[in-house]
C-alpha cells in the first residue's frame, strides 16, 4: 500500500490520536494542517518557504489542473511534485467539490458532471472514471475519491439519493484506479445532518479496506456544534489504524475539536485567503492588520510569533504595503498565518504527547475567543 498510518498514542484526556502517515514523499507527523495549493501554488509562498514553516503535507486540486493547464501537460513536466518543485507529500481533491462550487451549468447524472469551465465557459465532464485519469497523471501521494457534496441544507430523500450515488462512484474509482501502489485512494464518507445515513456511509467504506477515510459535506453553512454533533457519530465507526481526513476545515477551534474527535487531517483555504484580505490569526485573536488603528503600530503581528514575518517587520509596516497594493504585503501576512496553524498543530500533538489537549484547548479559547466556545 502506497499510504500506511502508524497509531502512536491516545490523550489520556481527550481520545485525541497522536500517528504518523508514511507515504512515498516522506512520513507525516498527525495531527496535521495541509495548505492548500489549488493551482500547484499555495498562493504568495514558495515551497522553500513552506518547508521553511515546517509544512508537510499541501493539497492541490484536480478540478483547477484539469481545466488550466491539463493533467497531461503535468505529467509530461513529469508529475505534481516536479511541475511545482515540491518533493514532500501531495494530496489531491477529487474535483467533485470544486465542480459544484465554482463551475457554471452543472448537471449531475448516474454517469458524472457535466459542467461549463468557470474560466472560459467551455463544457466539460467530469466523471469517477476522468477523477481518477487526471489524479493518476498528476501522481500525488494521496488521491480522493470523485464524490458529491450535498448542499446543507437539503432534504434528507436527496442527501440519501446522493450519497448512495457518491458510494457507487467510489466502487467506479477503485476499479479505474491505475497507480494503487504508489498513490493512495482515500474514500470520503458523505450522509449530511443524519446519523443513520452518515453510518451506513461509513460502513460501506470501510468494508472497502481503504488505505484511508475523509469525512466530507461538513463546514457547509451548518453550526459548529452540529458539525462537532455528525464527528460525534461518524468517526466512531472507521477503523483505528486507518487516517482520518476532516475536508475544507481549518479554523482553530474546529482544528483542536476535530483533533479531540479524532481527525488526523485538515485542509482549509482560510488561512491563505483572510491572509489576502488584511486579517492575520494572532496568539491574542483575530488581528485586522488593515485596521487604521495599526498606522502607527511598530510591533509584530503577534509578539508571541518567531515566524519570519514577525520577526522582520511590523504592524505599521504590513498595513502600509496592503494599503498601497503592493503583494509583499499578501506574503507577509499569508506567511505568519499558515505559520500560525502549522504551529498550534505542533502545540496539539504536543498536548496530546502530554495527556493535557482538553487543557490546551481550553487555554487556548480563552485566549484566542476570549470565551471557552
Ligand atoms: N472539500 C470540502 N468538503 C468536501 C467534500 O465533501 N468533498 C470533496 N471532494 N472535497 C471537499
Ligand atoms: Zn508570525
Amino acid at each position: 500500500m502506497a499510504v500506511r498510518y502508524e497509531f502512536i498514542k491516545e490523550c489520556k484526556q481527550s481520545g485525541a490520536r497522536l500517528g504518523r502517515l508514511h507515504t512515498p514523499h516522506g512520513v507525516i507527523e498527525t495531527p496535521i494542517f495541509m495548505p492548500v495549493g489549488t493551482q500547484a501554488t499555495v498562493k504568495t509562498i514558495s515551497p522553500e518557504e513552506l518547508k521553511e514553516m515546517e509544512a508537510q503535507i499541501i493539497l492541490s486540486n484536480t478540478y483547477h489542473l484539469f481545466l488550466r493547464p491539463g493533467h497531461e501537460l503535468v505529467k509530461e513536466a513529469g508529475g505534481l511534485h516536479k511541475f511545482m518543485n515540491w518533493d514532500r507529500p501531495i494530496l489531491t481533491d477529487s474535483g467533485g467539490f470544486q465542480v459544484f462550487s465554482l463551475s457554471n451549468l452543472r448537471k449531475i447524472t448516474e454517469e458524472g458532471v457535466n459542467f461549463r469551465s468557470h474560466l472560459n465557459g467551455e463544457k466539460l465532464f467530469i466523471g469517477p472514471e476522468t477523477a481518477m485519469e487526471i489524479q493518476n497523471a498528476l501522481g500525488a501521494d494521496i488521491i480522493m475519491a470523485f464524490d458529491e457534496c450535498p448542499p446543507y441544507p437539503a432534504d434528507k430523500s436527496y442527501v440519501k439519493a446522493s450519497t448512495d450515488r457518491t458510494y457507487r462512484w467510489l466502487k467506479r474509482c477503485m476499479e479505474a484506479h491505475t497507480r494503487s501502489d504508489e498513490q493512495a485512494l482515500f474514500g470520503i464518507v458523505q450522509g449530511g445532518m443524519h446519523e443513520d445515513l452518515r453510518q451506513e456511509a461509513a460502513k460501506q467504506l470501510v468494508d472497502l479496506d481503504l488505505p484511508g477515510y475523509a469525512i466530507g459535506g461538513l463546514s457547509v453553512g451548518e453550526s459548529k456544534e452540529m458539525m462537532y454533533e455528525v464527528l460525534s457519530y461518524t468517526t466512531p465507526h472507521l477503523p483505528q489504524n486507518k487516517a482520518r481526513y476532516l475536508m475544507g476545515v481549518g479554523s482553530p477551534d474546529a482544528l483542536i475539536q476535530g483533533a479531540i474527535q479524532g481527525i488526523d487531517l485538515f485542509d482549509c483555504v482560510l488561512p491563505t485567503r483572510i491572509a489576502r484580505n488584511g486579517t492575520t490569526m494572532t496568539s491574542q485573536g483575530r488581528l485586522v492588520v488593515r485596521n487604521a488603528k495599526y498606522a502607527r503600530d511598530f510591533t509584530p503581528l503577534d509578539p508571541n510569533c518567531d515566524c519570519y514575518t514577525c520577526r522582520n517587520y511590523s504592524r505599521a509596516y504590513i498595513r502600509h504595503l496592503i494599503k498601497a497594493d503592493e503583494t509583499f504585503g499578501l506574503r507577509l501576512t499569508s506567511y505568519h498565518n499558515l505559520y500560525f496553524l502549522l504551529d498550534l498543530m505542533d502545540k496539539v500533538r504536543d498536548a496530546i504527547r502530554n495527556d493535557r489537549l482538553l487543557d490546551f484547548r481550553d487555554e487556548f479559547m480563552i485566549q484566542y475567543y476570549g470565551s471557552l466556545h
